[in-house]
């Protein structure tokens, strides 16, 4: 006798979508990296890029989320508008008035911001930095400074001094956080000279082909240097942190650190990381 039917299924039809969504986008890893934890955790979904005109991303990102599209991670320049977007949005997104990460949940669209999540894990778990009582070094004072600031405070450093070439930008911040922690402004050449354990570029000098001139006072301690750029655009500053001793990383790990966060509150399931960033390191991804 004839087994009950299975129903006919194709994959195609039935994948859950998802999309990363900027401008430029034909550069982004982000395909491949939830490809990746698609197949470790076999997981089959279409992840896809979409190009946004630079005045048109809401009505790119609701195409996608109104079609189906289950949740969309957001990339420079829209992380603003992706919050704004949103109808409601979490303790993260709102810290850093800006969103990378969308989902369509029963209708309304919800924000996250994974970055500072995904930096912290970087440094923490892969870098092996102890944060707890470290004292870090912040440049730069825009949207993807201000995106980290809170949950570098939740590490309890001992300290966290924001530098910017406009110090009233770093004030501002700084001003921001206060309850939250120690953390102090100043300006780029004004930057305290007793010694920092970790330095953290937030600008975006070298991805517009700009020098960033920062004083001897900054690797004091012979910090650890984190760009959280990747590629060519996080070379300038690795170079500086190297010729001054201090030991380098770029913000690959970030990079598929914030996927992960993402995957995880999409789909309920937390991708193993090293193996992804190994592999994009290696090419091979
Ligand atoms: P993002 O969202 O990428 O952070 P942003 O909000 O425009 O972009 O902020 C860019 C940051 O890089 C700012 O802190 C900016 O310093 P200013 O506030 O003084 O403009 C910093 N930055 C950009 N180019 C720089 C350069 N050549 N030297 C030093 N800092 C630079």
């Amino acid at each position: 006798m004839a087994g009950p039917r299975r129903p006919c299924r194709n994959p195609a039809f039935s994948m859950d979508r998802y999309a990363v969504i900027g401008n430029p986008i034909s550069h982004s890893l982000s395909p491949r990296i939830h490809a990746r934890f698609a197949a470790q955790l076999d997981d089959p979904v279409e992840y896809t890029a979409l190009l946004a005109p630079l005045d048109g991303f809401a009505s790119v990102a609701r195409a996608f989320l109104d079609d189906g599209g289950r949740g969309a991670n957001v990339t420079l320049p829209f992380k603003i508008e992706a919050f704004e977007l949103a109808h409601v949005s979490s303790r993260r997104a709102r810290e850093a008035g800006a969103a990378n990460f969308l989902a369509r949940r029963d209708g309304r669209i919800e924000a996250d911001n994974t970055d500072g999540a995904g930096l912290v894990a970087d440094l923490a778990r892969n870098l092996g930095v102890g944060l707890r009582g470290a004292r870090i070094l912040l440049v730069g004072a825009g949207g993807a400074a201000r995106g980290v600031v809170m949950p570098l405070l939740a590490e309890r450093p001992a300290r966290l001094v924001i530098a910017n070439r406009d110090a009233a930008r770093a004030g501002a911040l700084a001003a921001r956080f206060a309850a939250q922690g120690a953390v102090h402004a100043c300006a780029l050449d004004a930057i305290p000279a007793d010694g920092f354990d970790l330095v953290v570029n937030a600008t975006s000098a070298s991805t517009k082909g700009e020098p960033l001139a920062l004083p001897e006072a900054a690797w004091r301690g012979a910090p650890l240097a984190y760009d959280m750029a990747y590629g060519p655009a996080a070379r300038p500053f690795l170079a500086a942190a190297h010729a001054h001793g201090a030991r380098a990383s770029d913000g690959l790990g970030m990079l598929v650190e914030q996927a992960a966060e993402s995957w995880f509150l999409w789909r309920g399931r937390r991708p193993a990381t090293g193996e992804v960033i190994a592999a994009l390191r290696a090419g091979a991804a």
